[in-house]
């Protein structure tokens, strides 16, 4: 066993275990009652940066629930807000940011100030040191894609055409601007583990709106520089690929530890692909959190024997859970997981 007998981090490293261990992507969400209660009284910035609050948000879930692993609960956009493009939560269209990226100026004006995050360091710290220990904290960033996407089209988008465009036609000023969101995020990641977080995941949620192709050559670089480095950490990486994960000669290029997969495909095919040599975490699809108990236990047995035997399955769904599903249905799927899985390690 590694540190604490955390059985997320053995399952993250392939290690024997006695069952499969769950979490849930966005588990510290608008779905439950006690965040919705302190999201009334408090700003999204508040909780993200008040290191009291962000503890408080992360640990919602984990008391509520027998969840394996925790998220901090942060946003894959502090990156752009520590480069100086700061943004703001709007109501039904999500994150705005006052202005956007729109010519190579904007680029080069860009400038990192590590100390923005310092109240997230510390959110960390009070979090790992509430947590029971033989649970992990997960840190976490996005890709410089998924960021950059954000950055440069300035708010959700249901094509995020601009930074296609931007790549095709200055790729000195786009490639200056991965390079500066990658260097900010690797000191971000640096800091984190420093601070007290057990593994890290790495969000490409944006992964579906760029060609196989191009991917190779304008995002897996710099992706893969951000996985290096948490592997040199020695602990584990994870690689959430969305709309990648038809291609697992691709998206085990980025060379993460545990590939995070998509609702879209089965996991059987993924785990022949990649043959053993990495872990992989998923796929329910998160829609089936809004159907009754029933439908929940099936799929959730048959993405458990999609994986079948062996270790190195972490639970969990194919993206993040949505506002409206009841936190029941959530308690349910766990009990399952529980239950149902050790099968796979008799
Ligand atoms: O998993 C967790 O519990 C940790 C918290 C977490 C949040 N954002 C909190 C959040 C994580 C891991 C993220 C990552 C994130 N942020 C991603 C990648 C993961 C994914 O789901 O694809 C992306 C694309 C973002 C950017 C972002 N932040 C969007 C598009 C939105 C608005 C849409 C939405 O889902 O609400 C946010 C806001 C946000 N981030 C909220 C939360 C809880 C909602 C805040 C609120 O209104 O209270």
């Amino acid at each position: 066993m590694h540190k604490d007998n955390q059985i997320f981090i053995e399952a993250c490293f392939m290690k024997p275990v006695k069952r499969t261990p769950i979490w849930i992507m966005r588990q510290a969400g608008r779905y439950l009652p006690e965040y919705r209660n302190i999201r009334s009284k408090n700003s999204f910035h508040e909780m993200m940066h008040t290191p009291d609050l962000m503890a408080e948000v992360t640990l919602l879930p984990m008391n509520r629930f027998d969840l394996d692993a925790s998220i901090m609960f942060s946003d894959i956009l502090v990156i752009p807000e520590s480069l100086g493009m700061k943004f703001e939560l709007v109501s039904k269209v999500g994150p705005v940011f006052k202005t956007s990226i729109s010519s190579s100026g904007d680029i080069e004006k860009l400038n990192f100030n590590h100390s923005y995050f310092k109240n997230i360091y510390s959110g960390i710290k009070i979090i790992r040191n509430s947590l029971d220990k033989t649970k992990s904290l997960i840190g976490f960033a996005g890709t410089p894609w998924t960021t950059a996407c954000y950055m440069v089209e300035g708010k959700p988008s249901k094509d995020y055409m601009k930074i296609r465009s931007l790549m095709y036609n200055d790729y000195e000023s786009f490639d200056l601007l991965m390079r500066k969101i990658t260097d900010a995020t690797i000191s971000y990641i640096r800091e984190q583990i420093n601070s007290g977080v057990d593994a890290v995941q790495i969000f490409d949620s944006n992964g579906v709106y760029i060609s196989k192709k191009n991917f190779i050559k304008y995002s897996l670089p710099y992706i893969k520089e951000i996985i290096n480095f948490i592997n040199s950490q020695n602990i584990p990486s994870i690689y959430y690929a969305k709309g990648l994960c038809d291609s697992p000669d691709l998206i085990m290029q980025t060379n993460s530890k545990v590939l995070g997969i998509d609702w879209s495909v089965e996991l059987s095919k993924v785990k022949s692909a990649t043959e053993g040599m990495v872990a992989l975490q998923g796929n329910l699809d998160p829609a089936i959190l809004l159907c009754p108990n029933n439908v929940i236990k099936s799929q959730t047995e048959k993405v458990l024997q999609s994986f079948g035997k062996g270790s190195g399955h972490i639970f969990n769904l194919g993206h993040g859970i949505t506002p409206n599903v009841r936190p029941e249905s959530v308690e349910y799927l766990i009990q399952q997981v529980r239950e149902m899985s050790s099968k796979n390690y008799e």
